[in-house]
């Protein structure tokens, strides 16, 4: 069994309440209960941390090493200036994967760039809360192709 972070960054604890046209409707709480069980069903452990904090999300990259085999961090709005979360994803040396809900790139222009984007193996952006399965299966393969 492999072990994957699932990193949630600023205000993603408001899904379900926060721009529902952009981000769906389903709450962070089913967004988790569908991880679960997608990684479940992938013979995967998950360990999933929501922060509105960026320390604390360093914290968590941080604390993967050892325990972690990958990462799947939505950076939120830390995606488009967030040094410090790239730095810390370099640090650690796992493969990671950068989600987004919404299509980042069909948004406005301060949003098309990722400055986590080239500290991660790739991106998947626009399937709302599907985004995370499908990160969760990337994350599958890029595990067995390590071994
Ligand atoms: C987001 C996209 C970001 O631009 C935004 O700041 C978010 C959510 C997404 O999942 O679509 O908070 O990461």
């Amino acid at each position: 069994m492999a072990n994957v972070l699932v990193l949630h960054g600023p205000n993603l604890n408001l899904l379900g309440y926060r721009e529902p046209h952009m981000y769906g409707d389903k709450t962070l709480a089913q967004i988790n209960e569908a991880i679960e069980d997608e990684a479940k069903q992938l013979g995967l452990t998950v360990r999933i941390v929501q922060s509105n904090q960026e320390g604390d999300l360093v914290d968590a990259i941080h604390q993967a090493i050892g325990w972690a085999q990958a990462i799947i961090i939505n950076p939120a709005g830390y995606t488009h200036t967030s040094v410090v979360l790239r730095d810390a994803i370099q640090a650690v040396r796992l493969p990671a994967i950068e989600v987004h809900l919404s299509n980042i790139a069909a948004r406005e222009e301060f949003r098309h760039h990722s400055v986590i984007a080239p500290a991660c193996v790739g991106q998947i952006s626009g399937f709302q809360w599907m985004s995370y399965l499908l990160a969760l299966r990337a994350a599958r393969e890029l595990i067995e192709k390590v071994g």
